[in-house]
């Protein structure tokens, strides 16, 4: 006896009529058409079911406090971490305990199931830290919540920043982070991308740094960081997030660093809600979009995921942690509108995010775990072009969230009562 059975599915890989079988919680078996008997029957009609979505790049102890204490003005990135450090010593944990729940369950209602948030661990006392460890555990049951332990002020720059960051990293947070373009040289940039690397290696942690979030074109510390994942055997457990001045780099030299990120293994994160709205600050015009280099990155081999980064937070005053809104921006800015390249937007925001969190059983195969997003939409094209309603969630077996079908009840003069939900086939 199945535990739940999926009739009549459409697959992110355009497979229809679809059967997915589960049982304790993982696929069991994935076919057409298939007859079992089962205590919970899901019928999709034809529609898209997909695994989670999954951001691998957000910064959970800042959501929801936009306005507070007062409201990024100018719109920068650097006003926007100078605004953090006003708001810093007036975070109490408990608020931003229930700012982060609260993040998370517009997350589970909008299908994004796993989210690798960055935490600053500049201040010695680690409240954030504490805060994010306590809320990752309470959410355990419905959400995988990564944390990555993020010397906002420069692991380097600021004082016991590396005693602060190893800190956390006892606590249990899981990935090292780094933010290299913020230390005061270029050598202290490189010499950090070098030590965080190396305490990485040491404790047998992933790294993820905000890594050239700039639009300084000899920004390259993505460079040093693809060199110091070969040089310590991390290929495959390393991202470099953002990586937005190789928007702005020399043609020639991008032809030399896309192989050595591929060899490298390292992935890149980019976040497209966040970059088109923070670079090209200080440009007149015309504005660099910003963004890093999407399709050359996926062509190199590289494996490319869209991050959310912000929600309400002192960057970023939009969000409701939806990544089709990621994905949709994404495809904007990186110009990836032909058919195959709006379904790699739609594999940046599931399975590729979900490789660079390394997360298990994530997918849609037998063995996976029965986690999956049944949207109202016939395919990912289509998700993405009306950032789809979240009709069923599910996580391991279990109904996590349901939306009504969005339609919109028409009363034209001369036409029969209709409905429509933007679809041309419906
Ligand atoms: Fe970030």
């Amino acid at each position: 006896m199945l535990d739940l059975l999926v009739h009549n599915a459409t697959l992110p890989d355009g497979a229809t009529g679809m059967s997915v079988a589960v049982r304790d919680g993982r696929i069991v078996e994935v076919t057409r058409g298939l007859q079992a008997p089962a205590r919970e029957v899901l019928d999709a009609g034809g529609l898209l079911l997909s695994p989670p979505f999954v951001d691998p790049h957000f910064h959970m102890d800042a959501t929801l406090s936009y306005g507070l204490p007062r409201v990024n003005q100018s719109g920068t990135l650097l006003e926007g971490i100078a605004l953090w450090g006003e708001l810093k010593p007036l975070l109490k944990a408990e608020a931003l305990i229930e700012r982060a729940l609260a993040y998370c369950d517009w997350a589970v209602a909008k299908g994004l199931l796993a989210i690798r948030s960055h935490v600053d661990t500049s201040d010695a006392s680690l409240l954030a830290v504490d805060a994010l460890l306590e809320v990752k555990r309470r959410v355990a049951p419905y959400l995988d919540l990564q944390l990555v332990a993020f010397p906002q002020d420069g692991v380097l720059r600021s004082p016991g920043g590396v005693d602060n960051l190893k800190r956390a990293l006892d606590k249990g947070v899981d990935v090292v982070g780094g933010i290299p373009h913020f230390e005061r040289t270029m050598a202290d940039g490189a010499a950090s991308v070098k030590l965080l690397c190396e305490i990485a290696a040491e404790r047998g942690k992933l790294v993820d740094m905000h890594c050239d979030e700039s639009d300084d074109p000899l920004s390259r510390h993505i460079e040093t960081l693809a060199f110091e994942a070969q040089r310590l055997g991390l290929q495959g457990r390393v991202t470099g997030s953002h990586c937005t001045s190789m928007h702005s780099m020399d043609n020639y030299y991008v032809s030399k660093l896309l192989p050595l990120i591929a060899e490298s293994g390292v992935a890149v994160v980019s976040n497209p809600l966040i970059n088109i709205t923070l670079q090209g600050r200080h440009d007149s015009y015309p504005k660099r979009r910003g963004m890093t280099r999407v399709p050359e990155l996926m062509a190199a081999g590289v494996n490319v995921a869209f991050g959310h980064d912000c929600v309400m937070d002192p960057w970023y005053g939009m969000g409701s942690g939806d990544m089709l809104e990621v994905a949709h921006m994404g495809l904007h800015v990186a110009q990836m509108t032909s058919q195959a390249g709006i379904r790699q937007c739609f594999d940046a925001v599931t399975v590729n995010a979900a490789r660079v969190m390394q997360l298990e059983g994530h997918g849609l195969e037998a063995g996976c775990h029965a986690s999956f997003v049944l949207l109202q939409a016939r395919d990912p094209v289509e998700a993405i072009r009306l950032r789809a309603t979240r009709l069923k969630v599910y996580r391991r077996g279990r109904l996590l969230a349901e939306t009504p079908a969005a339609t919109a009840a028409l009363h034209l003069a001369g036409r029969a009562p209709a409905t429509s939900w933007m679809n041309p086939r419906a």
